[in-house]
């Protein structure tokens, strides 16, 4: 949803309207799964305008928010000025940066929308680093934009996407790309997925993975 971003003080309104507030329940379910009691220590990549964010502070998790963009932080930190700054952090930073953290060092790793804006080598790189920093207990969780696999959900899915793609051009004249088979590149860089949950005819998802043994 980069074309979103570049209003993004309309940035929550419109991931609203455009999944007819299916993000909603995604956003809920990816935050319930990375805090599965208080305490846990989160990364979330692309934090954006902080939505999932506030969601995993209203859990009671430790959480460190990263996203690239400036502006998207600022809505964040507006939304998240309450939050106990001893629990709650948020830094301009790149997700090709996260090998810094020191590793074994997160309980959950979560990125909503955030992996889809990608190239599929940051995106391998990303999952792989997010291995490293993982306690090896812990999960990541991915909530994104995905192809639909039945043949139903993509005939429903492609009628939906033209005046999405069309509302997308008008407004900030770019689109958003789903990941065909982010499954597989979990697999493929180390994780088990343990579930899965879609929504909006299987166009958005929420993935968990463990590392596998
Ligand atoms: C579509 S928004 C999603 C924001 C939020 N996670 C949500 O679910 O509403 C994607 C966010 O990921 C950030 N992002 C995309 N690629 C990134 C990268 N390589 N490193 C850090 N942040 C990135 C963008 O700046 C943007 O704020």
């Amino acid at each position: 949803m980069k074309w979103l971003e570049s209003a993004p003080h309309r940035y929550d309104a419109g991931m609203r309207l455009i999944t007819f507030g299916a993000v909603e329940p995604m956003r809920r379910e990816a935050a319930s799964r990375a805090v599965p009691r208080q305490g846990v220590r989160v990364l979330e990549i692309g934090c954006g305008t902080g939505a999932v964010t506030q969601l995993l502070v209203d859990k009671k998790a430790d959480v460190v928010g990263i996203d690239e963009n400036p502006e998207m932080l600022e809505q964040a930190a507006t939304r998240l000025a309450d939050a106990d700054s001893s629990t709650l952090r948020l830094c301009e930073q790149t997700a090709s940066e996260i090998d810094r953290f020191p590793a074994g060092e997160f309980d959950s790793v979560v990125a909503s929308m955030a992996l889809s804006e990608m190239s599929s080598a940051e995106r391998s790189f990303v999952l792989r680093a997010a291995g490293r920093l993982l306690k090896p207990t812990g999960v990541l969780v991915l909530a994104d934009e995905v192809r639909p696999r039945r043949s139903l959900s993509r005939l429903l899915a492609a009628l939906f996407r033209g005046p999405q793609v069309l509302l997308a051009w008008i407004i900030a004249g770019s689109v958003s790309h789903p990941i065909a088979d982010l499954g597989a590149e979990m697999e493929a860089a180390g994780f088990s997925v343990t579930s899965e949950r879609r929504w909006l005819f299987g166009t958005l998802a929420v993935l968990v993975g463990e590392r596998s043994p």
